[in-house]
């Protein structure tokens, strides 16, 4: 009996998760994206050209691949719409590879407005969101007030919309927020009517057959670790559990069946949006590994906060999401640096800790480990054994300090640019 793989972030989202799903999918059938919605911005690069997905798995692009948008999912029709065209525009014939729960959660044009009401009430206490709904509709699912997928087959569905709307009307009111969804609103029903089109399933029924067949799944998670409703950096975090708890809920299938966990970090860190951001850099450093990474959200085009590589947190994304081995990412980007530092643990006040803390006070000091840089350009390596030296140093200090093999590393955007241990 085969089980549901996964591939999650350990960081602050952005790790590559687009890249290595696109990279894994030959080997799994069915990629299910089981939680967040189109705050996610996945990129694949092949054939010379990019890509970008926001809520369609990333396994989209292989032949003979099922794709399924899992329960956990919450969904914009507007912007799942604009990314088929997209997919399509590429020569992909979607229809019978996308697979749709009924039991995802959308996202109406009102839960944008709260969105962006919360937001600027909060002023500078903001959380960063990308502004696309998801805290609002999690709100209403969980407040059981939520339209379902499944719901968009109903007859009452178009009264059951409006009734939500007005209860959205009355708290925008309060916020007094002005807004007008006139235009996305014709948009999203438009939208809705296109989704018709595709299958909406019982994923939790179609995931566990697959199994029971012998078919391997892969799952895609978005968003990272440090930002999981329940043990990221709250209340700078986003609004679904990004970790392997978030596959059982968001697939429906139970812990027994899961199977390999692959987390994914970059060899240095970054974070979009407000929030503890431990070893983050404000010198020139930081920049450098903005500019090379080109660290600018895939998703709202903001630049990306970037830092060093933080174990502390590393390690604790790794214990909460049970992972059996690490994919580490976009090392390239540090080819030229004279010294690369990782946090092994924080000073705050007279302690050091080695424990992600409940809160990471703003003057929180990292405890750094230097290495020396390789100084050459590995982007070309294929195999484990032809890497420099003190690159594979760096490599085993994660691995030691983790207690997890890196198994795969990616040292560049290209589908091709990979090393499989
Ligand atoms: P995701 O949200 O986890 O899928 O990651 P994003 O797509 O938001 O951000 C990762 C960015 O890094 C994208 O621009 C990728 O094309 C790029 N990328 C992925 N892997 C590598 C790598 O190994 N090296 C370099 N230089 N870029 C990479
Ligand atoms: P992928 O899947 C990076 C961040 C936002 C904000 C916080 C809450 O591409 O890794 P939300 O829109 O969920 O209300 O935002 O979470 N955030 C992400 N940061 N990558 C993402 O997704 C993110 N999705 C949300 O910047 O700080
Ligand atoms: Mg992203």
């Amino acid at each position: 009996m085969k089980k549901v793989d996964v591939v999650l972030g350990l960081q602050w989202g952005d790790e590559g998760k687009g890249k290595v799903v696109d990279v894994l999918t030959p080997d799994y059938k069915v990629i299910a994206r089981f939680q967040g919605g189109p705050n996610a911005g996945h990129s694949l690069v092949f054939d010379g050209d990019g890509f970008v997905l926001h809520t369609v798995p990333s396994g989209i692009f292989r032949k003979d691949s099922v794709n399924i948008i899992g329960n956990g999912v919450v969904i914009d029709p507007v912007i799942l719409q604009d990314e088929i065209e997209a997919i399509e525009a590429k020569g992909v014939d979607i229809t019978g590879k996308l697979l749709i729960s009924k039991k995802a959660h959308l996202i109406l044009p009102t839960h944008r407005m709260l969105d962006a009401a919360s937001e600027t009430a909060k002023g500078k206490g903001k959380i960063g969101s990308t502004l696309k709904g998801i805290g609002p509709t999690y709100m209403d699912k969980t407040g059981r007030n939520g339209l379902r997928v499944g719901d968009i087959l109903s007859e009452d569905f178009i009264q059951r919309y409006e009734a939500l709307k007005y209860k959205h009307y009355g708290i925008l009111s309060q916020y007094k927020f002005p807004f007008d969804i006139t235009d996305y609103e014709v948009k999203w029903f438009s939208a809705v009517e296109s989704m018709k089109r595709f299958t909406f399933i019982d994923s939790e029924f179609a995931v566990n057959r697959y199994l029971d067949n012998d078919v391997p799944i892969l799952a895609e998670g978005a968003q990272g670790a440090m930002l999981d409703i329940d043990f990221g950096t709250y209340p700078f975090v986003t609004s679904s559990n990004t970790m392997t708890a978030g596959v059982c809920t968001g697939l429906g299938v139970a812990p027994n069946r899961v199977g390999k966990v692959m987390g994914i970090f970059k060899a240095y860190c970054t974070r979009v949006g407000s929030g503890p951001f431990p070893t983050e850099l404000f010198d020139a450093d930081g920049e450098r590994l903005r500019q090379i990474g080109r660290e600018y959200g895939a998703t709202t085009g903001r630049p990306r906060r970037c830092g060093w590589l933080d174990l502390v947190a590393l390690k604790y994304a790794v214990m909460m999401n049970g992972v059996s081995e690490l994919i580490m990412m976009k090392a390239d980007v540090m080819n030229n640096f004279d010294t690369i530092k990782v946090a092994t643990a924080y000073k705050i006040g007279n302690e050091t800790v080695g424990d992600f803390p409940y809160e990471c006070p703003n003057d929180v000091e990292p405890v750094y480990r230097e290495f020396p840089g390789w100084k050459s350009d590995i982007t070309g390596v294929r195999k484990y054994e032809d890497f420099p030296e003190k690159f594979k140093q760096y490599v085993d200090f994660i691995e030691k300090e983790t207690g997890c093999p890196i198994r795969i590393i990616s040292v560049g955007p290209d589908r091709k640019e990979i090393v499989l241990r």
